[in-house]
């Protein structure tokens, strides 16, 4: 896969999993740079004058890439949604998404603080110097506007127990890395290709302008028939596959 938006190799130690952002044990981290790339790409392809938009992750996780995501493209974003069937996945996207808050950060501060305090260690000030340079961000870009966030337990291959969470809330963006067997695998379905169920539960939020961008494993098959495929990218053991509804 070729960069097209994020053509640069920028320095994103700051928004580095377990840093400043909460890490989800055992779950590798989403890359930063290929997120804002998948991210841009889908801004790309949903046209200009679509921003700022509500985007969406139904297998959330700790809500990492979406968190970082928002961050780095703060001004093209008013509302992050995120669900995921795991309660400890959704409790930990919650601390995440609220590090977009000044109330947020000063909390984070406070918890680094007091872990240098105790154990006087290179990795807790350094996050505490990557949370300053990035707290100053937050203050700045929440003074404008601030972004809304809502986190929900759901199961992505139910429109039903979706709904519950989302109401009527229509999505721009739906942005998930969904599981691929090694470290998270798909729970609560018996459906033989539960990423084709997640497609088919997300209809009902979806306008004819929405976009879904789909990180998977090259194993699973990535498409619907209400859905026309816009792109399919490959990157390691990644495929992104971006799809609009018909
Ligand atoms: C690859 S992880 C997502 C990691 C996330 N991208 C991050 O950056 O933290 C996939 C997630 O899908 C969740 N999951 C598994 N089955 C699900 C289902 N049926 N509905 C919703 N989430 C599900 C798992 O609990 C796991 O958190």
């Amino acid at each position: 896969m070729e960069y097209k938006f994020a053509t640069e190799r920028a320095n994103y130690t700051d928004l580095a999993s377990g840093n400043v952002f909460y890490s989800l044990p055992e779950h590798p981290a989403f890359p930063v740079r290929l997120a804002s790339e998948i991210y841009q790409r889908c801004l790309d392809l949903r046209g200009k004058g679509s921003v700022p938009c509500t985007i969406y992750d139904p297998c959330c996780g700790a809500a990492y890439h979406l968190s970082t995501i928002a961050y780095l493209h703060w001004d093209s974003i008013c509302r992050v949604i995120c669900s995921d069937i795991d309660e400890k996945a959704a409790q930990l996207a919650r601390r995440n998404l609220g590090l977009l808050t000044p109330g947020g950060m000063e909390g984070r501060s406070r918890e680094i603080s007091a872990m240098i305090r105790l154990y006087d260690k290179q990795s807790h000030k350094s996050a505490l110097e990557s949370l300053t340079r990035m707290q100053e961000q937050v203050n700045r870009l929440t003074a404008v506007r601030p972004i809304q966030t809502k986190v929900f337990r759901a199961n992505a291959t139910e429109a039903t127990s979706m709904k519950e969470g989302l109401q009527s809330t229509e999505i721009d963006l739906v942005f998930s890395d969904i599981p691929y067997g090694q470290h998270s695998q798909w729970e609560g379905t018996q459906a033989s290709n539960p990423a084709w169920a997640m497609l088919e539960a997300l209809l009902g939020f979806l306008s004819p302008q929405s976009i879904v961008a789909i990180t998977s494993d090259k194993l699973q098959k990535i498409g619907h028939e209400k859905y026309q495929r816009l792109e399919k990218l490959q990157l390691g053991k990644r495929q992104i596959t971006i799809l609009k509804p018909l």
